[in-house]
């Protein structure tokens, strides 16, 4: 059975799945080919046309739509009272008054396009907590999913066993703690919504205010409650242009420190009163690199499973996969990689390479050679195989720089538009995981984790270790992404590091890279020295 999952339109992102019997087809954020940040709102015709794309198959083809949200928000009290509201039924078909709750379009669009398909509206949070416990691997684990709001909640909590899903606790609005940070985004000048990974990235320069701990708790009924007058009042002195230097840093430590400590009160009574010590995450916050870092090494839990595409474009995974699940005893096999989105091939590449007018030559050896050029301290565009779904670059739409030189921070920074203070990123090959972090035997193919590096190896990788001395790594294997493995292997046997810098392939405020035109216009309209696009490296004339 065909399942296609799409984002609810009042989703903070849009994005579009393609599930059949189980497994995971193709996946897309709406954002990568619009080329319209977020794509929030707007139906996602270019990423379905992809999806269906590469499945060869047609709209009449789908059995299934599966939204992932309900519609209901804004009406929160009136659906509660109606039974719906907090104790939301976990699955529940569509009604005229979810209907118009819809945007009329979005609607009508799918019921003239996809005749043959049935809607189905799976919950928002149900479809995050569906988006990363099917495809963990875990038999049985806790989740947690936190966001600003998705429907008429901010999260859940709960056991996953069996396929099935028991909620223990279903976070109202006024507890949102994605919404906490969000508004402490706002307070430092920030746009809520987008910049909260600045907060995250300043947060390790200061430290948390003690006037301001008493924010955020969990009650030992486990409400959270939150001063949100308290947080709107914040006042801080704005004469100072760098936040790493005044109080800025600490309402940022602040900001996290009130996150973790609430997220860690949760997980902790949820662990100590089902006994179940493997959790899975999802929703915005979930993003959070550092709080998920904080629950590993909190050591409540023994194993993490974050969904790559933690953000609502999850949802339209998570949605497609329960009906599949509601549809199906087949098993969902483990996501053990998040390359879902389109890739080109060399004959594709060279025509847009040729248009564009740019220098260019075939590679015999394209890790060898682009591994030089990165120990030479060229910043390379690394554009190969198929996109990654969710916000992370993770070897195929990635900016690789060399890690060893602290100089190439700062320089990556300026490429990307980009603060200077804000910490990047490595890969690093899986084998070496244990050798450079304290990551408690975790793997981190999503680069959804922060852990410490080990002292001895900080002056090996200056360049992507943060100011407390954590870095935030993906973990490559050659099982999933052979070539990026091979690059790093080569770094290595050049530099004597498994490691290279990574970030994300696009400019300030530009989604990533989709296809080769996306990556030779970032490439000419940027400072990085080289684009490697298949077996060709473009360089700036
Ligand atoms: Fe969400």
């Amino acid at each position: 059975m065909w399942i296609l999952g799409i984002t609810h339109p009042g989703s903070l992102n849009g994005a579009v799945s393609l599930v059949k019997d189980g497994k995971i087809i193709a996946a897309i954020e709406e954002e990568r080919v619009s080329r319209i940040k977020r794509a929030a709102g707007l139906i996602p015709h270019n990423s379905i046309e992809f999806v269906l794309k590469k499945a060869g198959i047609v709209k009449e083809d789908i059995e299934k739509i599966a939204v992932g949200g309900t519609g209901l928000g804004d009406d929160f009290e009136k659906y509660r009272k109606a039974g719906i509201g907090s104790g939301l039924p976990r699955t529940f078909e569509a009604s005229s008054s979810m209907h118009s709750r819809l945007s009329n379009n979005f609607l009508k669009y799918i019921q003239i396009n996809f005749k043959n398909a049935e809607i189905v509206y799976v919950p928002h949070h149900l479809a995050h907590a569906a988006s990363t416990c099917y495809v963990s691997g875990f038999d049985k684990s806790i989740f947690v999913t936190t966001d600003g709001r998705g429907d008429a909640e901010s999260g859940l909590l709960g056991i996953f066993e069996n396929d099935t899903f028991e909620v223990t606790k279903s976070m109202r609005i006024d507890e949102s703690l994605g919404a906490m940070y969000r508004q402490f985004t706002q307070q430092l000048g920030w746009q809520p919504s987008l910049d909260e990974g600045k907060v995250m990235g300043l947060a390790p320069y200061g430290k948390p205010i003690p006037s301001m701990d008493d924010i955020a708790k969990v009650t030992p009924d486990q409400k959270i409650q939150i001063d949100w007058d308290k947080i709107t009042s914040i006042k801080y002195s704005s004469n100072k242009t760098d936040p790493t230097k005044d109080e800025r840093k600490d309402i940022a430590a602040t900001a996290q420190n009130l996150l973790e400590k609430c997220v860690l009160a949760l997980v902790k009574n949820l662990v100590e009163t089902t006994g179940i010590d493997k959790i899975c995450l999802a929703g915005g916050t979930a993003l959070n690199i550092d709080m998920n870092g904080a629950i590993l090494e909190s050591g409540l839990v023994k194993d993490i499973f974050v969904q790559p595409a933690a953000n609502d474009a999850g949802t339209a995974l998570g949605a497609a996969l329960y009906v599949h699940k509601q549809n199906s005893s087949k098993k969902i096999e483990p996501m053990k990689h998040a390359y879902l989105g389109p890739e080109f091939d060399d004959d594709e590449i060279e025509i847009d390479i040729k248009d564009s007018g740019l220098k260019y030559r075939k590679l015999s050896n394209v890790a060898e050679e682009v591994a030089e050029l990165i120990s030479q301290n060229k910043i390379i565009g690394w554009m190969q195989g198929r996109s990654e779904f969710g916000p992370r670059a993770l070897g195929c739409r990635s900016l690789l720089a060399n890690p060893t030189d602290m100089e190439m921070w700062k320089k990556v920074n300026v490429v990307k538009d980009r603060e200077y203070w804000r910490p990047l990123a490595p890969s690093i090959l899986e084998e070496s995981m244990d050798e450079y972090f304290n990551n408690f035997g975790a793997k981190s193919p999503f680069m959804l984790l922060k852990f410490k590096v080990k002292e001895e190896k900080i002056p090996k990788i200056p360049a992507v270790v943060h100011v407390d001395g954590s870095a935030r790594p993906q973990s490559v294997s050659g099982d999933t992404n052979q070539m990026y493995y091979d690059l790093i292997k080569k770094f290595e046997e050049i530099q004597g590091v498994p490691i290279l810098m990574n970030t994300s392939l696009n400019l300030r405020g530009v989604p990533i890279v989709n296809n080769p035109q996306d990556a030779l216009e970032t490439l000419a309209f940027s400072k990085m020295d080289y684009m490697c696009i298949g077996n060709y490296l473009v360089s700036r004339n």
